[in-house]
């Protein structure tokens, strides 16, 4: 990979990292300035990348294990990152909840564990509306920090497209806290494993948690006891972590996206995994005319609207040599809706035989307002989903290749229930989302526990 650019081999004959601006889009910001805009652009398009083609190819060879059940994805973060969260310990803490829970999974799906985080430039936020109301006064939403700003004034509301700055220099640091957590002694399983277990103590459930949580630590003890160490073995003192978000701003992806030296292929260097939400998933759209060209590992979301046609062109658009984990389909259809409508679709996708990966995000099907008006989510739809999820897979005889969450390792009051039995009444202690209600850190490592189980009974049941 060159930091500078070289002469670009186009991936097709048509496509170009702008030729997304001759479609339809949505969800994109009007700048008022359109020469600061430009400027931006400029500039980012010659500032080195975020990640390196060599490591973009390791994931999509690690996803298209995943598709065939030889490995499991645990992709997590902040439904949105905030400019005033760049602090070490945030990141710090939401990795190692997030290695914590990737150690039970290990244990439970008994294939490696491929880690991503929803991190270092998960920035951009698609809204269902333009525009938000407040005691009769209206102001354009608020698109996540790599856009406007979240107070509710008309002047934070403006897009600024020197945000767009801030976030590839936030989303560099982040990363290199990130390689360095990974590769600089962090990530040592021995270490990993001191888990706070709070929750197990009020949990009904606390002997199941105690019995598999001790059987970890023997497996780690035995490990160690035969000379696996951190420092005889790199796999128990490192860890590789990927990045991800939604490639929802295309200025900024289309700035980032880079040639290959050594393939001569186009990659998008903001992350290694990026995806198209559902509300930009439109086959004929500029989001996914933006993503055909790039060689990074993609991502659909896949909701209760997605229809047969749709998926189908859209893996045929992406995909067109079926090459195996390329397309990640994330399935997010609400607890109570998913054993109708993803069995249709995975289906549908299997007779076509092409190549994916099928992970849960059981968080944006299960959204729900108090009367408060506050979005929460529960501990139990969210679990509930993954079931379900896991249920449709068994039936349909395609593998389960992961989970994608919204979480922090924080200790904060945003999704209902879990060991904690959080209540609607607890939601206003700690509050601290920017835009959709995230699992704390206790209630991550649970439903990893849980997950866990489900996947050794699926083992048990097969052996
Ligand atoms: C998200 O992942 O934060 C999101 C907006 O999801 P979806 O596009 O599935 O609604
Ligand atoms: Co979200």
């Amino acid at each position: 990979m060159s930091a500078t650019l070289t002469q670009p081999t186009p991936t097709s004959a048509t496509w170009m990292p702008d030729s997304w601006r001759s479609f339809p889009v949505k969800q994109l910001p009007t700048y008022p300035d359109a020469t600061a805009l430009s400027a931006v652009e400029e500039r980012l398009g010659a500032y080195p990348p975020l990640v390196f083609a060599g490591e973009v190819r390791r994931l999509r060879n690690h996803l298209a294990q995943a598709g065939q059940g030889k490995a499991f994805v645990l992709q997590g973060g902040p439904c949105a990152e905030s400019f005033g969260e760049f602090k070490a310990d945030i990141v710090r803490d939401t990795f190692r909840v997030l290695l914590q829970m990737a150690v039970v999974l290990t244990f439970g799906a008994k294939v490696p564990v491929i880690k991503m985080g929803r991190m270092a430039g998960q920035f951009a936020k698609p809204r269902s509306s333009d525009m938000e109301t407040v005691d009769g006064v209206s102001l354009p939403s608020y698109r996540g920090d790599i856009i406007n700003g979240p107070d509710f004034t008309p002047e934070a509301r403006i897009p600024d497209p020197v945000r767009m700055e801030t976030g590839y220099f936030q989303s560099a640091g982040i990363q290199n806290l990130l390689r360095a957590f990974s590769r600089g002694g962090y990530a040592n399983l021995h270490e990993v494993h001191r888990w706070n277990l709070g929750f197990v103590k009020r949990s009904p459930l606390e002997s199941r948690y105690r019995a598999m949580a001790e059987r970890i630590g023997e497996t780690l003890a035995f490990m160690q006891a035969c000379g696996i160490d951190a420092a005889s073995s790199a796999q128990v003192d490192e860890t590789e972590f990927y990045t991800s978000h939604e490639a929802l701003l295309l200025p900024y992806e289309q700035a980032l996206t880079r040639v290959d030296s050594t393939s001569g292929e186009w990659y998008d260097c903001s992350a290694h995994f990026v995806w198209i939400g559902d509300r930009t998933r439109q086959p004929d759209g500029a989001h996914v005319e933006f993503l055909r060209g790039v060689r990074n590992p993609i991502g659909i979301k896949v909701g209760p609207t997605s229809s047969v046609d749709d998926i189908r062109r859209l893996t045929e658009i992406l995909n067109p040599t079926n090459e195996a984990g390329r397309i990640t389909l994330i399935s997010r259809m609400g607890a109570t809706k998913i054993e109708e409508f993803l069995p249709p679709l995975m289906r549908a996708v299997k007779e076509t035989g092409r190549a994916v990966t099928w992970l849960s995000d059981p968080m944006h099907g299960n959204t729900i307002s108090t009367q408060q008006k506050v979005k929460t989510r529960s501990f139990d739809a969210v679990m509930g989903e993954v079931k379900g999820f896991f249920a449709v897979c068994a039936a349909e005889g395609v593998p389960a290749g992961g989970v994608h969450l919204e979480m922090t390792g924080q200790d904060v009051t945003e999704c209902v229930g879990g060991a904690h039995r959080l209540t609607e009444d607890d939601l206003g202690d700690r509050y601290e989302t920017f835009c959709d209600p995230r699992l704390n850190a206790e209630q991550s490592l649970e439903l990893a526990f849980l997950i866990a189980e489900e996947l050794t009974g699926k083992l048990s049941a097969r052996g």
